[in-house]
């Protein structure tokens, strides 16, 4: 069993920023991605959706095997966490309360905005996590639809996407928020738009570290750890062929994405 893969996923690309930081924390864990390409966005669709997509690729990463499920994706973890962890019999680690973790070290005002899908946002998840955490928090969300989009499509470096970003992101640079959440696991791959973008008073933060992180510790709170003897291997597949942006993101993120695999998830019953 501790040979087994940790399975993580994601509508698209995004969740590999995750994979990179389970590489960094976990070298020795065989880990399988599925990137649902031939659905996302997800952003825009409503929960019943998500829920239905997130259960049928967790059931289908189940039945290979995987010995956990890494949801690599913000709008399936705000919507669809609960309903994967009542239904799997594997533990499942999201993306939110690690980004809140992320967020709270990070931030010295109180005041944290929050970027995401406008399904992430419309859900309040991060909002009520960090109001839990610590009830003196201010938040304020923004909701960036097209951002998933024009990354899927490669524009890491486009002036369409600092227009993009220059709009959604306008109400947060006189806000008094001094931490910005990446919230969707898409966009550390614009990192480096969003920062000249909303200049030096934000600090960007993401879920991948404390993510990992949460991973690691469930591994080993259930004995569940990869023996160290061979370094663990990476299996990447897509539910749409994989076109060329997937070796771009592959560069960003330091990762080998020869091999990528077509994959079919199969309907619920
Ligand atoms: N990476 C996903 C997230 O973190 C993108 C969602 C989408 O497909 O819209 O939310």
């Amino acid at each position: 069993m501790n040979q087994a893969p940790v399975a993580v996923f994601d509508s698209g690309v995004g969740g590999l920023t995750v994979v990179n930081a389970l590489r960094r924390e976990l070298p020795d864990e065989n880990i399988l991605y599925l990137g649902d390409t031939a659905r996302v966005p997800y952003g825009g669709k409503t929960q019943r959706t998500i829920e239905r997509y997130s259960e049928e690729i967790s059931r289908m990463l189940v039945g290979e095997g995987a010995k956990m499920i890494v949801v690599a994706c913000n709008t399936a973890s705000a919507l669809a966490l609960p309903h994967l962890r009542e239904i799997l019999s594997v533990d499942v680690e999201g993306v939110i309360a690690p980004g809140v973790r992320a967020a709270l070290a990070t931030t010295r005002s109180g005041h944290i905005a929050i970027m995401g899908t406008k399904a992430t946002i419309g859900s309040g998840a991060y909002e009520r996590a960090l109001c839990e955490a610590r009830s003196d928090i201010q938040v304020t969300s923004v909701p960036c639809p097209l951002l998933v989009p024009l990354i899927e499509e490669g524009l890491l470096e486009d002036e369409v996407t600092d227009m993009v970003l220059s709009r959604y992101l306008a109400p947060l640079r006189e806000s008094g928020a001094d931490t910005l959440v990446l919230g969707c696991t898409h966009y550390p791959l614009l990192a480096r738009a969003i920062s000249r973008c909303v200049g030096e008073k934000l600090t960007l933060v993401d879920s991948a570290a404390n993510c990992a992180h949460a991973v690691a510790e469930t591994l080993n709170r259930n004995g569940l750890r990869a023996s160290s003897s061979q370094s663990g291997k990476l299996r990447l597949g897509f539910t749409d062929p994989p076109d060329r942006f997937l070796e771009v993101a592959g560069r960003v993120l330091g990762l080998d994405t020869t091999g990528a695999e077509l994959r079919h998830v199969p309907p619920l019953d």
